[in-house]
């Protein structure tokens, strides 16, 4: 079956959700991904930041980060009554087990992945992460993504790498992958 008319009727009773560490490239996948497959795009971080009407930054800060785990949760309770989403998960979502069991429900989870120095690059220009700011360099992120590693894969259905690729090009292998998840012929 062609990859389009596979993903509109997946998408009937499924969600995707793209996780992985920051800069892993989560939200340009769900922007594509949107495009390519006619999906709904959820970005959780974005829509916690709507609701609170404060900064991922101001959340951390006045609240604390439990709060806006917290937030990441209530938000994954609604998202698991509704399908057709592709979700930009939060770097840290994966990392509790309720929000794993919550995506489980009905979205297949994606998880993207890239070397540190990748990362670094494609963040180093932006204050907008708090677990970040003050540690941009390759050090730190390699120690928090070998720290997280084992929640991340063990989380996943699918690992598709981004290095030094088109987001084309990963999009259609998270399609593709998809598809063989599901028994397809591809
Ligand atoms: C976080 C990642 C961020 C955001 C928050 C915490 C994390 O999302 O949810 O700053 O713990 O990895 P992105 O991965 O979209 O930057």
């Amino acid at each position: 079956m062609e990859k389009t008319e596979w993903m509109k009727n997946y998408l009937k009773t499924h969600n995707v959700a793209l996780t992985g560490f920051m800069g892993a490239g989560k939200s340009t996948a769900a922007k594509m991904m949107s495009r390519m497959f006619d999906m709904k795009p959820v970005e959780m971080d974005a829509l916690i930041a709507e609701r609170e009407g404060m900064t991922i930054n101001e959340i951390f800060a006045k609240f604390g980060e439990a709060y806006f785990r917290a937030k990441e949760t209530a938000l994954l309770k609604e998202l698991s009554c509704e399908n057709g989403r592709i979700i930009s998960c939060g770097g840290g979502t994966v990392l509790r087990d309720e929000n794993v069991a919550l995506l489980k429900k009905n979205s297949r989870i994606v998880l993207l992945t890239a070397t540190a120095e990748t990362i670094l690059e494609r963040v180093k220009d932006s204050d907008d992460r708090p677990i970040l700011n003050g540690h941009k360099d390759v050090d730190f992120i390699g120690a928090l993504m070998e720290k997280r590693r084992r929640a991340y894969e063990q989380a996943a259905d699918i690992i598709v790498a981004t290095d030094k690729r088109s987001i084309e090009d990963i999009c259609l292998e998270i399609a593709e992958s998809l598809m063989r998840l599901e028994e397809c012929d591809v």
